[in-house]
């Protein structure tokens, strides 16, 4: 049967005599739009190469979400410090969509008869098809013909969350090449309008190199979405970045404005144009329309993978990348968890209506306020300036004692941070408030208090030693803890957080700064006297908020030492009032008194008594001194079962005796 498909593989088979004079790679024509049809263009380039396996480059066209460098370093298998240096951008940089990036595929290799460099998708969307992947996400840089061949799931039955194989199409220079002093083979994605001469252009490569590895002569045309090899002598450079306006709107059937190739005539070499006579403009209307009907009656419609709102990101979110940002550790591993997490880009438009325009009345406090996003709550901080550290940061952390990120949007230079909403505040409130507040809202009762207490050192402890890259809060106090409606902890405010230097670079990790802030009462000495920036800063600081859970007062209280109207304040920390408490005499008695009153005394005094030692140990002045965060951890998950085991009326027996 001779259906429209058949026309167009009888047209672009004219010049296939080139196949005699070189042995190079057969370009790919049109062949990977009919995905039941097979043969050796649509699986990959032949392995004829003189390696097996070479360094090698693709581009990819920037789309959200894969619009920097570590997500699509996760989307094709590539280091995101390679693309970044290649393209001389930054790890977190935003890239503008549409913006050409070479990629490069450093292990493209023979499988069996063909070349090609493997990466891995998780299907994310039910309108995922095989195509739909091959060439809306992956842009064409492989078939859905390889996709069938390498993946054992039926084409209709493709399930959200299967891990496919994705076999990107690559190869290594023939003996021919190599001879001609070609060193790599790059994967351009052709794009409308464009043609041999302009891609030849843009690497500084010539025309007839590039026909030659692709076996195309002067007729032959080239098609949007189809890779073409562009021979290269040395590693790529785009001449120059051509930022062309957008594509005109495609229409549905995607063919190329028909258009007569003028320069038939002329007696130098015609360039081989991408766009179509009119005559070939209509079979390939025809084979196009032949393999629509038979997509649309026999597969899932493959539309574009839906994204989500996305929003053209402001140019001040490029400029300024934070300094500490040791982006060059983003693996790949961690990005796929991100983007299967999700963080999302808000429109500034939609973050308006969720806050009621940033009402006075929506706001929680300071720059945050509450919004409505989709019948959730959320809380919305707006930030000057870039939040790149803190979203980098939060987007790589899922802990359930880590306030989650759900997404930001970029808009006039400040940035607007959506977070999950966290229903009771924060901890410093409900431990303070009710001091000025003639009504205490809530009470914090000890269990609850050992369980904050708790989760906080596990949301620390996974900072410290299980996330990748580990971090260092830098900030902690109990304003930046929040407690939700079963008053469990969330650590909140990452702005000054930083990467923990590893075991390898200097003592132990050792930091400086010379940029020291932090909050009075909570800062270690070793950071306020010489900038020194270890995990141990963290443990201090979470000694300071032990000591408020225990005691229900603040880290720091000013106090008139002269009574009058406030000139002489004396600033008390509370760090320093444990030692008074736990050294010499009475020490039963004086924790007793320097427990929160508000607990009316249910609580276990040794248990007490225990998170007091803790508390000690954590805001020693020699930071060697300090247990680790997991030390700390260990120690408060067995305070915390003999906590929840504990029964107030046992203590009452006990507190007598005593
Ligand atoms: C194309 O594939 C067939 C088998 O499917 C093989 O026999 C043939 O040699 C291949 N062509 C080239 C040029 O390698
Ligand atoms: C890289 O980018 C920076 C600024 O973004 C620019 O100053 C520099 O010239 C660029 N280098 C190259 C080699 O293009
Ligand atoms: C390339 O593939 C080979 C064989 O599968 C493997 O041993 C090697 O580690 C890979 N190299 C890189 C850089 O992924
Ligand atoms: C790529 O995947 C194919 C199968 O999907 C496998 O045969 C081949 O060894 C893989 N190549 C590398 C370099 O890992
Ligand atoms: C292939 O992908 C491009 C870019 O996403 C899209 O414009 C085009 O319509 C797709 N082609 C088909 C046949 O769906």
């Amino acid at each position: 049967m001779i259906t429209p498909n058949t026309f167009l593989f009888m047209f672009i088979y004219v010049g296939t005599f080139f196949q005699i004079t070189y042995s190079q790679q057969r370009y790919l024509a049109n062949k990977q739009l009919a995905c039941e049809r097979f043969d050796n263009t649509t699986n990959g380039s032949l392995c004829n190469g003189v390696q097996t396996s070479c360094l090698s480059y693709v581009t990819f066209r920037a789309q959200p979400p894969y619009d920097s460098a570590p997500y699509i370093g996760a989307l094709l298998n590539s280091e995101a410090s390679m693309i970044a240096q290649l393209n001389n951008i930054t790890d977190v940089e935003k890239i503008p969509t549409n913006r050409l990036i070479i990629v490069p595929v450093t292990n493209c290799s023979c499988s069996g008869q063909f070349y090609q460099h493997n990466s891995t998708y998780d299907l994310k969307y039910s309108t995922e098809t095989y195509f739909s992947l091959a060439n809306n996400t992956y842009q064409g840089l492989t078939t859905c013909q390889s996709l069938i061949n390498q993946n054992p799931y039926d084409a209709r039955k493709l399930v959200v969350g299967t891990q496919l194989s994705i076999p990107l199409r690559c190869a290594c220079p023939t003996r021919n090449q190599t001879d001609n002093g070609v060193k790599y083979l790059l994967s351009y994605l052709v794009t409308w309008r464009d043609s041999i001469s302009a891609i030849g252009e843009k690497f500084g490569v010539d025309e007839e190199s590039i026909k030659s590895a692709n076996l195309l002569s002067d007729n032959d045309l080239i098609f949007p979405f189809t890779p073409v090899l562009v021979p290269l002598k040395a590693q790529p450079r785009l001449i120059s970045i051509a930022r062309k306006p957008p594509p005109p709107p495609s229409p549905t059937i995607n063919v190329p404005t028909p258009t007569v190739n003028s320069s038939n005539s002329s007696s130098s070499k015609t360039k081989i144009w991408l766009f179509i006579g009119i005559g070939v403009g209509s079979v390939l209307l025809l084979a196009l329309l032949g393999f629509f009907l038979w997509f649309v009656c026999y597969r899932r419609p493959s539309q574009p993978v839906s994204q989500g709102k996305m929003v053209p990101v402001s140019s001040d979110y490029t400029s300024a990348p934070e300094r500490n940002y040791e982006s060059s550790v983003v693996t790949a591993e961690n990005v796929r968890l991100i983007m299967d997490s999700v963080v999302k880009v808000y429109n500034f438009e939609d973050l308006q209506k969720a806050t009621g325009y940033f009402s006075e009345d929506k706001r929680i406090s300071g720059s945050v306020y509450l919004g409505v996003i989709k019948g959730d709550n959320a809380a919305i901080k707006r930030v000057k300036g870039d939040a790149v550290n803190e979203i980098n940061i939060l987007k790589q952390i899922s802990h359930s004692s880590v306030v989650r990120l759900s997404g930001y949007c970029m808009h006039e230079g400040n940035a607007y941070l959506v977070y999950e909403f966290v229903e009771n505040g924060s901890l410093s409130d409900l431990l303070h408030e009710s001091e000025s507040c003639e009504t205490p809202t809530v009470r914090l009762e000890w269990k609850q208090r050992v369980q904050i207490a708790y989760d906080v050192a596990d949301g620390l402890n996974y900072l410290h030693n299980y996330a990748n890259p580990p971090y260092i809060h830098k900030n902690l106090k109990s304003s930046n803890i929040l407690l939700n409606g079963g008053f469990r902890a969330k650590i909140i405010n990452f702005g000054m957080a930083r990467t923990a230097g590893s075991e390898e670079e200097g003592e132990k990790g050792l930091q400086l700064t010379r940029h020291v802030v932090g909050t009075q009462g909570y800062m270690a000495p070793e950071y306020m006297k010489d900038g020194v920036v270890t995990p141990k800063m963290d443990v201090f600081a979470f000694g300071v908020v032990m000591l408020e859970l225990l005691s229900g007062k603040e880290a720091v209280t000013f106090s008139d030492a002269n009574g009058n109207d406030g000139k002489n304040v004396n600033a008390e920390l509370l760090l320093l009032s444990i030692n008074q408490v736990l050294e010499g005499e009475n020490v039963r008695e004086k924790l007793k008194i320097f427990i929160d009153p508000s607990l009316r005394g249910e609580y276990p005094l040794d248990l007490a008594f225990s998170v007091a030692q803790l508390a000690k140990n954590c805001v020693a002045k020699d930071l060697n001194s300090r247990p680790s965060m997991f030390d700390v951890f260990i120690s408060l998950s067995k305070i915390l079962s003999s906590s929840l085991d504990w029964d107030p009326s046992d203590e009452l027996e006990t507190s007598t005796i005593l």
